[in-house]
């Protein structure tokens, strides 16, 4: 009877670890070989995941939007959407869940149809048949794939659906480069995929073209002339891993050096060491940012919070500046107050408040209207899709040092004002604590 009993017990725990390795997607292995292919979906092969470092990707990060007309491989697409939301080996997301939420859907266009991207077993499901690219948006950029981000507004509202999608579009960006591809971050209002007809849950914000480059990169090593901070280095992860490995913690301990400092700081909002020859032999200097801008306005300031005091990053000074290079970067000291448990009260997250940085990022509401008025609180969604952008790229580059990160939203927005001594011209977008474990 005994015997019969464990013989029992034993099938039940390998159904139900079977169960499990459906359903969690434990190894990259059971991705794959879990499921097999059905009229309407098609399962993708392995991502490639390509050796390039961390950092040499976000030097990279630029906005393509000429394509030639080599077609992007499934192994390539497949690299793609995993990193911009599938599953890592250890269960877990490409993506920090804000809130505890995850409500992106990424929809992905070719010639042949319409396909919704299903990070559960890494397939597309067809959702219309037919080449819509030429549907969507007039402003598009011609390409072979275009990737709509849409969010599911029943899980999250507009700005934290922009936020999440941030984070995915820079796993996009940075693939892209690591794997040769280019794109560019494109958001309109009405969203450029409306007319395909979305599910009335969700709703689009950006659309992303994706090719190879018709002109290759072309860039040109000149770090930053003069830096009050630590020169950046290069680590040893490498793009792939940061995003397999993003370290999430909220209890903090110890402080960082002055190398980590500058290198988390840096990669939330500062310029590239690289000049991009694009504009050729003229007297105009390219550098890119770490992260895209809609209208390339940069309108976040990012406060830094340290035990020594509140500083305000400026990552270059483009105004004060020798042929258009940024020669400065430096921290901004503003006071000495400790402010990290203020800070923490704000997200309500007290326990967090031994974290050694807290990254704030503030929209500048003044920086929003410039020869276009993009101030509007209904488009915010866009400015919080670079808030959520920044503070992914912290979370991988703090990976990349060891070091653990989380992302949260303010909930007491006057408190985090009256601790950075800021007025209603300023908003806090997000507020990212970083430590050691
Ligand atoms: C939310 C958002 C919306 C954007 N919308 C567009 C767009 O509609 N068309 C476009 O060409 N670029 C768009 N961009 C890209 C910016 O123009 C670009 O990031 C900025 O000019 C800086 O150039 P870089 O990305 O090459 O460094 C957008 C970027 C963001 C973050």
């Amino acid at each position: 009877m005994y015997k019969n009993k464990i013989v029992r017990i034993l099938i039940s725990i390998f159904v139900f670890t079977l169960f499990l390795n459906v359903d969690l997607i434990v190894s990259q292995n059971s991705i794959y070989q879990s499921f097999t292919e059905n009229s309407n979906e098609k399962i993708l092969p392995p991502p490639i995941l390509p050796n390039m470092i961390l950092e040499e990707a976000i030097f990279m990060r630029k906005s393509v939007r000429v394509f030639s007309e080599n077609e992007v491989t499934d192994e390539e697409l497949s690299t793609i959407l995993w990193a911009a939301y599938g599953f890592r080996s250890d269960g877990r997301r490409t993506v920090h869940p804000i809130d505890g939420v995850y409500a992106a859907v990424i929809y992905v266009f070719n010639e042949s149809g319409v396909y919704r991207y299903n990070p559960i077993n890494h397939s597309l499901i067809l959702y219309k048949e037919g080449d819509m690219r030429d549907k969507i948006d007039i402003l598009q950029y011609n390409a072979p794939i275009q990737l709509g981000l849409c969010w599911d507004s029943t899980k999250a509202d507009p700005n934290l659906g922009g936020a999440e999608l941030g984070q995915v579009g820079q796993n996009i960006h940075f693939m892209a480069v690591a794997l040769g591809l280019g794109t560019v971050v494109t958001g309109q209002s009405p969203a450029a995929i409306a007319p395909v007809g979305l599910p009335k849950n969700e709703e689009g914000l950006i659309l992303m073209p994706l090719g190879h480059p018709k002109d290759d990169y072309d860039f040109t090593y000149r770090p930053l002339w003069f830096s009050f901070l630590p020169k950046i280095k290069h680590s040893k992860i490498t793009v792939s891993d940061a995003i397999n490995q993003r370290l999430n913690g909220t209890e903090f301990l110890g402080k960082l050096t002055r190398q980590e400092l500058s290198q988390i700081i840096w990669s939330s909002y500062g310029f590239s060491y690289y000049i991009d020859n694009i504009l050729g032999p003229s007297n105009l200097v390219l550098r890119h940012r770490t992260v895209p801008s809609a209208h390339g306005y940069y309108p976040l300031c990012m406060y830094i919070c340290i035990e020594s005091g509140v500083y305000k990053y400026i990552g270059g000074l483009p105004n004060c500046d020798l042929w258009g290079l940024p020669i400065f970067s430096f921290l901004l000291r503003l006071n000495a107050e400790d402010v990290r448990q203020s800070i923490a009260q704000a997200c309500n997250k007290s326990e967090i408040s031994t974290a050694s940085m807290f990254i704030v990022s503030i929209l500048d509401l003044e920086a929003t209207r410039k020869w276009d008025d993009l101030s509007n609180e209904s488009l915010w969604r866009f400015w919080y899709y670079e808030a959520g952008a920044s503070a992914h790229n912290v979370q991988l580059e703090a990976t990349a040092w060891n070091l653990s990160s989380t992302i949260l939203v303010p909930k007491d927005v006057s408190l985090i004002r009256s601790s950075l001594n800021l007025d209603n011209r300023y908003f806090p977008l997000l507020v990212v604590p970083v430590g050691k474990n």
